[in-house]
């Protein structure tokens, strides 16, 4: 398999061939949002996961019983992804919780007049690449990422799934409506997880004691998710995720970029960072 056949090209994005056809896209395209609908939006290894644990219990007040018995996947699903035409999305009750990777301009017509609450997170994409050259070595429907130095470069010239960081990061940051949009970051949750479980709760409307807060918060680290089989991956068939090469939930730190990179490969990433994001108004933690 070339590694062209390994990517479907959605409206200019490559997403992995395996995960996404046609009639999925179709589904995706013609997705009929709802204003009290929660989409959870990142660029992928931002943080997806670890999101997809915090919103659940957060609706649910707390209570585990969703993140202990459905495989996030299902309790959050992709909305780009095929296996969200067979989940009957349309049945659950509000409000319902989705995830997509998409980039801001490729979101269905729907989503632009439903307007509904969408939770941004952002990674520094030197761990960005660092987590997804691990995951790109393990995930059989990824493109084997190669020698790093190659992959460097496909992951600054937006050459992977889900396209350029930079044109994702950027398209969701210039995104009108902005109200109905949480901007925030894997580096601010590793910082403050009890205050980001926090932030995250009044955005949507959630009214929760500190005790709830921070039991959710405990929940949600890493050593206590890496212990959830619903989380952590580990039902997934491994012919289709092998972990002995890599976990998913692989160290879970910021700034591991810096065991991963060399002097020059950071210099070089900085550079092209820097050229990229030069009208980019937004205070990133990691800058
Ligand atoms: P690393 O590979 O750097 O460890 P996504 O879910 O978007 O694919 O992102 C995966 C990354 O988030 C992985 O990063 C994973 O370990 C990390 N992650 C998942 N749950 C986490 C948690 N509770 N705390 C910190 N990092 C977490």
């Amino acid at each position: 398999m070339t590694e062209a056949e390994f990517y479907t090209v959605y409206k200019g994005v490559p997403m992995s061939a395996r995960l996404h056809h046609p009639p999925g896209l179709k589904y995706f395209e013609e997705f009929s949002f709802r204003s009290d609908d929660i989409i959870i939006v990142t660029y992928p290894k931002s943080g997806t996961t670890w999101t997809q644990e915090i919103v659940p219990l957060i609706m649910s007040g707390g209570d585990p019983a969703s993140v202990e018995t459905l495989p996030n996947w299902r309790r959050v699903p992709w909305l780009e992804m095929d296996e969200s035409q067979s989940l009957n999305l349309e049945e659950r009750p509000s409000p319902r919780m989705f995830a997509t990777h998409c980039h801001y301009n490729i979101m269905p017509p729907s989503f632009f007049k439903a307007k509904p609450k969408v939770i941004y997170v952002m990674r520094n994409p030197k761990d960005v690449f660092t987590s997804s050259f691990h995951y790109y070595g393990m995930a059989s429907f990824m493109v084997n990422p190669g020698p790093q130095s190659e992959f460097l470069h496909k992951f600054l010239d937006g050459k992977v799934n889900f396209g350029s960081w930079f044109d994702h990061v950027k398209g969701w940051l210039n995104a009108e409506d902005k109200e109905h949009i949480m901007y925030i970051s894997y580096e601010e949750m590793i910082m403050d997880l009890k205050d980001s479980v926090a932030r995250i709760a009044q955005f949507l409307d959630k009214s929760l004691d500190a005790e709830v807060i921070e039991k959710i918060a405990e929940c949600c680290l890493f050593k206590n998710m890496k212990q959830n089989k619903m989380s952590n991956y580990s039902t997934a068939p491994p012919e289709f995720m092998d972990q002995t090469k890599s976990e998913f939930l692989r160290k879970g730190i910021v700034g591991d970029w810096k065991n991963q990179l060399t002097v020059a490969e950071a210099e070089y990433f900085d550079a092209v960072y820097k050229d990229k994001m030069k009208d980019v108004k937004y205070k990133f933690v990691w800058d």
